[in-house]
């Protein structure tokens, strides 16, 4: 039988408080006294206070399911497996178990209990790194793994992989160990070289096993020793569901098709990126409005705009009406109230934000795209930085919009010539403010 998102939140919370963890609930995304993080993008952020010794944990063990925004890869939204919201399964050790203990829970819960092909298994882990010469390779972790899995399995990787964070600025980080799963050939670029490192899509890392958070890194990058020797383990709720569930995509799981196929007007094929943007960006907006985020043009307020934007774009390009979109917002509201009751509790707030937002940006949209058809005629392969400076300047049509328009004509956009121009406009406005 393959298990339901419902069994996998309930396993992967008792095996941990089978194991002295305390259930802590899921903060909200709105960052608490945290100015270098824009949303709570991980489990840990709403928990560094207790790295940095700051605060005292209720227990030195904790575990939970956080909500988390990550636009960082807001352009790979689309593709099998990334996100912007999802939930993260977290576990920590604040100055309890370090590396032995957080493998062997790891290793536990991955073969155990939720019983994962093991030979598919991988594990990355910190190879040292120049850029870092204070943090030494992982050697123990490398040692501890061996126990499990065969050395080719064990790949060493650099800081851009293997060592995390912080969560915004500054704050807590360390060189962390990861579990991939191998999805198969089927799924892969054919490169000799393919492995954990790969971006192709073969490779599906379902656990960050444990960030060794010993360190924590200033705004000029240097790090200095934590008070305490700390875990920060994490794996995504959605993507354990794609295996257990032994579909090809996140959008496939049961917590989130029901989401698609409101949208996907009869006959359309289920598996198109604008199907897939409007969806994840649909279940982002409905958890950060019921958050308390308003969209506007700053911070937090921008980046829920912009999705809601781009999900709008994304209907139109695919021809799906834009009531489509509001119905996906109530069932992401009936699907994850039972774990969120912020978003009941916000269901009206919830869909007249999406209408206002969709009513306002309609106008702007319908001249937009009007505008970009006449700049697409006279563009071959490149729309010319002046050309998405003056849809931005004179209708307020976001770049990354008229990016988004370009692809789906086979078009890219001069993207560093349109930041020089915006960057001279700004400059021109603040040489005009100092002459007053
Ligand atoms: N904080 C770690 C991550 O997000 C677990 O990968």
């Amino acid at each position: 039988m393959k298990p339901t998102s419902d069994e996998i939140r309930k396993r992967f919370l008792d095996f941990f408080s089978e194991n002295g963890h305390l259930v802590i609930p899921s903060a909200s995304l709105i960052p608490i006294g945290d100015p270098t993080l824009l949303m709570v993008n991980s489990g840990m952020a709403p928990l560094k206070p207790y790295f940095t010794g700051e605060k005292t944990p209720p227990q030195t063990r904790l575990c939970n399911i956080q909500k988390c925004v990550r636009t960082n890869d807001i352009d790979g939204v689309g593709d099998r497996h990334h996100l912007t919201f999802f939930e993260m399964m977290g576990n920590w050790s604040i100055g309890d178990y370090f590396k032995e203990d957080a493998i062997h829970l790891a290793w536990t819960m991955i073969h155990d209990v939720f019983e994962f092909d093991t030979s598919q298994l991988f594990a990355t882990v910190y190879s040292g790194d120049p850029k870092f010469p204070a943090v030494p390779p992982d050697k123990e972790s490398e040692r501890i793994w061996l126990k499990f899995l065969p050395p080719e399995r064990i790949v060493h990787l650099g800081a851009d992989c293997n060592l995390w964070g912080p969560a915004g600025e500054t704050g807590p980080c360390g060189p962390c160990t990861e579990i991939f799963i191998d999805r198969g050939e089927q799924y892969g670029c054919g490169g000799s070289n393919c492995d954990p490192h790969c971006w192709c899509g073969r490779f599906l890392e379902i656990w960050n096993g444990g960030v060794f958070m010993q360190y924590y890194m200033h705004e000029d990058h240097s790090l200095t020793e934590l008070p305490l020797k700390s875990v920060d383990a994490g794996a995504g709720l959605e993507r354990f569901c794609v295996i257990l569930q032994e579909v090809d995509s996140v959008y496939e799981i049961d917590t989130i098709s029901p989401i698609t196929e409101v949208l996907m007007p009869e006959g359309k094929n289920c598996d198109s990126r604008s199907m897939r943007i409007m969806t994840d960006h649909i279940r982002s907006a409905v958890f950060m409005i019921a958050d308390g985020v308003r969209p506007a043009n700053t911070r937090m307020e921008y980046v829920l705009r912009r999705i809601i934007r781009r999900a709008i774009l994304h209907a139109n390009l695919s021809k799906t009406d834009s009531s489509r979109l509001i119905a996906a917002a109530v069932k992401v509201v009936d699907i994850f109230s039972r774990y969120y009751p912020e978003l009941e509790n916000n269901r009206g707030e919830i869909i007249s934000t999406l209408e206002l937002e969709a009513s306002a940006f309609g106008k702007v949209l319908r001249q937009g795209i009007r505008e970009f058809s006449k700049v697409a005629a006279k563009s071959t392969n490149v729309v010319s930085a002046e050309a998405a400076f003056k849809l931005h300047d004179t209708l307020g049509f976001p770049v990354d919009l008229t990016k988004e328009l370009a692809l789906a004509q086979g078009l890219s956009v001069d993207e560093a010539g349109f930041k020089a121009l915006l960057e001279a406009q700004r400059e021109r406005s603040r040489q005009k403010t100092l002459k007053r």
